[in-house]
């Protein structure tokens, strides 16, 4: 992003937040406050969490301006508020939540009238607009994490253009009559990571070279007919929604039974369910480095995110950036990465150099399995 304007970014703000509320309309105010899953937070949290961020960053930090609601900004923490919780705190809902995210917007458009966000600005968290677009990215990353809480609202109607989101990317990810099944990558010298230019999380940065060994990845992701015949192969655990209805699996998600298509790419299976597959199946998982130079010959990306081997760990170089609770604190050996994208993540968000993480066993997020072996 070279130049970034502030009609732009007014526009991208209202377009995201009109994503939002579209996912919630078809809610009600119980609805909104209701622990569907203790790994997950009621709406309601998401929502005055949604709003509070825009708040402390575009409005106090930026804005100099004083908190709406003084200290209610603890309550919205993510780190100092783990899910099981959310639900006991006194956030705010119904009426009072509406009113929050739309005063914050107010103030929101007010601050960016008089910024200036060129390119040579020199605070960091201005230049080029990275503030905006590092709020943006939350919205519309909350919108995923919504839509996984969704899943458990039995008759929950997705929105018209969330839903062609979904057919889209579903038939890019189909490959039942392909028959090229894995594309070679010849070993070499590849540049992974953001470099210094456009928006990207500190985690992505900086951009540097990984030399990598000749290998072999599937050209499309691994389908619920495959997954299938190892669940009968070898015992393995059905991905979450899946129920057997008599000789049929179905698909639970949003209180329906749809029968599993054999055709789709699998979808909802944890790291483990991954891992077990690809070894099953004669592979592995690839490596993030090795998923990120392969991206652009690799079809079907986006319907499901796709789990690699890797553990979520700084690059080599790394800098917080803007704050360390964003990727620092999660380093380690406890998160496998994610990479893609999945049918519930806004394109703004689905980079090929974008990092997403979660623990082995989780099967929430909308994931997916590609497998890799060396060439
Ligand atoms: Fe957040």
């Amino acid at each position: 992003m070279s130049s970034v304007s502030k009609a732009a970014i007014a526009e991208a703000l209202s377009e995201a937040r009109e994503r939002t509320l579209a996912l919630i309309e078809p809610l009600d105010d119980e609805q909104l406050n209701t622990v569907y899953s203790p790994i997950l937070s009621p709406l309601a949290w998401d929502l005055g969490h949604i709003a509070n961020f825009e708040e402390l960053w575009l409005v106090q930090t930026i804005g100099g301006r004083e908190p709406l609601h003084g200290e209610l900004g603890r309550f919205y923490d993510a780190i100092e508020n783990p899910r099981r919780i959310r639900d006991e705190l006194p956030i705010l809902r119904d009426e009072e939540l509406r009113s929050y995210m739309a005063d914050v917007r107010e103030r929101t458009l007010d601050v960016l009238e008089g910024m200036d966000i060129g390119a040579d600005v020199e605070d960091p968290l201005l230049r080029e607009g990275f503030v905006y677009e590092m709020l943006l990215a939350h919205e519309l990353q909350h919108n995923e994490t919504m839509l996984q809480l969704l899943q458990l609202v039995d008759g929950y109607e997705l929105p018209t253009a969330v839903a062609s989101e979904l057919n889209a990317s579903k038939s890019a990810a189909q490959n039942a009559t392909v028959p090229v099944k894995m594309v070679t990558v010849e070993a070499g010298e590849h540049q992974i990571g953001a470099g210094g230019r456009g928006f990207a999380y500190d985690n992505e940065r900086p951009l540097h070279g990984v030399e990598l060994t000749a290998f072999e990845i599937d050209r499309y992701p691994v389908t619920n007919g495959a997954y299938l015949t190892y669940m009968n192969d070898a015992g393995a655990e059905a991905p979450l929604y899946w129920e057997r209805d008599g000789d049929l699996w179905v698909d639970t998600a949003r209180g329906r039974r749809t029968p599993i298509d054999p055709f789709d790419p699998v979808l909802h299976a944890s790291w483990e369910q991954a891992d077990g597959f690809a070894r099953w199946a004669g592979k592995r998982l690839p490596t993030e480095h090795e998923w990120e130079a392969a991206r652009p010959r690799l079809d079907g990306v986006g319907y499901g995110w796709e789990w690699t081997s890797s553990d979520f760990l700084a690059y080599p170089g790394f800098e917080a950036f803007p704050y360390r609770e964003y990727s620092e604190v999660f380093f380690g050996d406890e998160y496998k990465v994610l990479r893609g994208g999945s049918w519930a993540t806004h394109p703004r968000v689905a980079r090929s150099s974008f990092r997403n993480w979660d623990l082995p066993r989780r099967n929430q997020i909308f994931s997916t399995i590609r497998c890799a072996r060396d060439a």
